[in-house]
């Protein structure tokens, strides 16, 4: 069968889109076999919907956001599944990334994100989905923490902390 470039482009993007959150969900230890630091980054009880929190996970090298939305999210936590957490690095090029709006955004060529929506990019240069660190809740105390990271944080070769 041959395949257009268009062909070729729509198939890659759809099978990408698919198999993006398949694959984010594959490994919950880091490439080394070593599990991801677990690593208090707030409490649901001081989370205001659109205010986000910035915290650094899985190294002081990169820094992040937890943030509550007002409705639920994909991989979301607590009572309303809304609260979600990202690398805060653009997958572009590297740039710190601000969430105004109900999403992302990266100021050097506008590329935004969805925390709703796993990170999927949907405007500007960015690719690839801003990596969503997964979070772990304490029903009883409310604390939160960073368990493991879905997605390749921008400048690194592999997962690895
Ligand atoms: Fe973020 Fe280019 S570095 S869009």
């Amino acid at each position: 069968m041959k395949l257009s470039r268009r062909g070729f482009v729509q198939v890659s993007a759809a099978t990408g889109a698919v198999a993006r959150p398949i694959l984010a969900h594959a490994s919950s230890m880091m490439p080394d076999g070593k599990p991801w630091p677990s690593i208090k980054v707030g409490n649901a009880n001081q989370l205001s919907a659109g205010k986000p929190i910035s915290f650094n996970y899985p190294d002081a090298g990169s820094p992040a956001w937890l943030l509550k939305l007002k409705a639920p999210a994909y991989e979301g936590i607590g009572p309303d599944r809304s609260i979600v957490a990202f690398s805060g690095i653009c997958t572009h090029m590297g740039c710190p990334v601000a969430f105004k709006g109900g999403r992302f955004i990266c100021p050097c060529h506008y590329s935004m994100f969805d925390p709703a929506k796993n990170g999927v990019p949907y405007q500007g240069l960015a690719s690839d989905y801003l990596p969503q660190i997964k979070l772990r809740i304490d029903a009883t105390s409310g604390d939160i923490h960073a368990d493991g990271v879905s997605g390749l944080i921008w400048g690194r070769q592999n997962d690895a902390a």
